[in-house]
């Protein structure tokens, strides 16, 4: 198994003092557990005006007990950027900026802003070439509808998803891409796919990657992660296989206990 990875996407659903204490609850918690807490990269995205509050929670983490106890798997990233990197284009924030903030990830291609905003293939395309060309690492979403999946359509959605956004998009020796299989129709539902289909997927994107970058590449600089209807008490099942390196968590994220269990389970997992 690859190191496992847990991405918070808080969404738009907390304010600044709910994200601050949120922080507190989590760090608290995670400093209880930081043995197994420290086999997980640990990715927090919450909305744009609160990256420097969270930024600020995550350098003083654990630093003002003890410099030397801080936890170095705790990152910073982005919900979304625009696919240009300076500009006159009201009210959107380039990945250089982000990274100015602390941002080390950027989500890019969510299935809300595909489905409510009307994000294409074409500008997840470029919003992934801004984000690499900045040095930050991208976390493309893929993801079908339920519809799509009906009419036996669901692997050439994802198919077409993943080379539309990759196609042509160089990615170097030293950075990275994560990949998250998100079925639409789960997200927010409290469901869940199985675990042979979300790594029967996964190994679907892994093969049509083969096609853009050379293996080693592949293997090393490359993470597939799942994400939908994740929550303590199914996580168990989707990292008992190395296709999936890890979860990307919606709901579960904004619950402290919960979230820090997501991430003790997976934790335990790559210990074993
Ligand atoms: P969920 O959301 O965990 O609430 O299903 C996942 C997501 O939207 O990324």
């Amino acid at each position: 198994m690859k190191r496992p990875i847990v991405v918070a996407n808080w969404k738009m659903q907390l304010g600044l003092k709910e994200g601050e204490l949120l922080m507190d609850d989590i760090l608290n918690r995670l400093e209880k557990i930081k043995k197994i807490a420290e086999k997980v990269d640990i990715i927090f995205c919450p909305p744009f005006f609160a990256l420097e509050s969270v930024s600020k929670k995550l350098k003083g983490s654990f630093s003002l007990l003890n410099r030397k106890n801080q936890m170095t798997n705790l990152f910073l990233g982005a919900q979304d950027c625009f696919w240009e990197h300076k500009g006159a284009f009201t009210g959107e924030i380039s990945p250089d900026q982000l990274k100015e903030l602390g941002c080390q990830y950027v989500i890019i291609g969510h299935s809300e802003r595909r489905q409510n905003l009307g994000e294409t293939d074409e500008m997840v395309h470029h919003k992934i070439k801004t984000v690499l060309e900045s040095e930050l690492v991208p976390i493309l979403c893929v993801g079908e509808t339920f519809e799509e999946r009906q009419n036996g359509a669901k692997d050439y959605v994802i198919i077409n998803q993943v080379t539309r956004a990759l196609e042509g998009n160089v990615l170097k020796a030293d950075q990275e891409i994560i990949i998250a299989y998100e079925p639409i129709w789960v997200i927010g539902s409290g469901q869940v796919v199985t675990q042979e289909e979300a790594q029967y997927t996964n190994q679907v994107i892994q093969q049509r990657m083969i096609d853009f970058y050379p293996l080693p590449l592949i293997k090393n600089n490359i993470r597939l992660l799942y994400g939908g209807g994740i929550d303590s008490t199914n996580v168990g099942q989707f990292i008992e296989k190395d296709i999936i390196d890890g979860i990307l968590v919606g709901n579960a994220s904004l619950k402290a206990e919960e979230f820090v269990k997501i991430i003790e389970t997976i934790g335990l997992k790559s210990t074993q």
